[in-house]
């Protein structure tokens, strides 16, 4: 079984400061973690030059942060999934809880993406979880199918669809690391109905060195997805080695 580890840069860094990065990833030894699945989703702008950097077929998956769902046409400040693919991408994040919360996608717009991602061969890593308020009111597991079975309607093959639980509390700044107990229910639940079906179900949300492993020990939890402990090239390389030596 795979174990994905990956990271979205959200909104950060320059083309150089991309070069460096992808350059340092580069240059592993594309056996240095076994069982493991590396990707890096950087923001759109450095797409092209970091996965000319990595090269087609490397060890290390790109993807992009989001996508339309259309193919192309007047869509103002959007990029489409030919588009992304053009630029290198193999993996497209949908629906991650900022871009619901600020950029007003719905479930019905994250749907649209899912099929133009598959539509176009991208597999697509589709972001779900509750805010404080569902948490603390114990619905966490109907909240999450929900979004997944909206995101996933219509859909008959979704063997390449890969899905990230990141509960909006434990998230950013700001957020919380959960505690293997806290997402338990919600992975148990996730797996039950999807688990055999997907290729991943992944966690985010405040991930770093010191939680990585015990959340990685929770039924069903096939990877992990970061963001601030895996900005800085040798924190991502860090959790890869810990994870591969587990
Ligand atoms: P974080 O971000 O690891 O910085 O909390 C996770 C995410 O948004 O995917």
């Amino acid at each position: 079984m795979t174990t994905w580890v990956g990271t979205s840069w959200k909104m950060n860094k320059t083309l150089a400061q991309a070069r460096d990065y992808a350059e340092t990833l580069a240059a592993t030894d594309p056996g240095r973690w076994p069982g493991v699945q590396p990707f890096i989703l950087p923001p759109a702008t450095a797409l092209a030059s970091v996965s000319a950097v990595l090269g087609r077929g490397s060890h290390v998956l790109v993807g992009a942060q989001n996508a339309h769902w259309a193919d192309d046409g007047a869509w103002t400040g959007e990029v489409s999934v030919p588009q992304v693919a053009d630029a290198g991408a193999t993996i497209v994040e949908i629906g991650h809880s900022e871009r619901r919360a600020y950029f007003a996608e719905t479930d019905a717009t994250v749907n649209l993406k899912v099929q133009a991602s598959l539509r176009h061969g991208l597999t697509p890593l589709v972001c779900v979880g509750e805010p404080d308020e569902v948490f603390a009111s114990g619905s966490s597991v109907l909240h999450v199918l929900d979004q997944v079975r909206a995101a996933l309607d219509g859909v008959d093959d979704v063997s390449s669809v890969v899905l990230a639980y990141e509960p909006i509390w434990a998230i950013g700044f700001s957020g919380r690391p959960a505690a293997a107990a806290d997402i338990a229910d919600v992975f148990a639940a996730l797996s039950a109905e999807w688990g055999s079906a997907v290729r991943g179900i992944l966690f985010g949300g405040s991930v770093n060195p010191g939680n990585a492993l015990a959340t990685l020990g929770v039924d069903g939890v096939d990877g992990l997805f970061i963001g601030r402990a895996a900005w800085d090239v040798t924190g991502f390389i860090g959790l890869l080695d810990l994870v591969a030596a587990r």
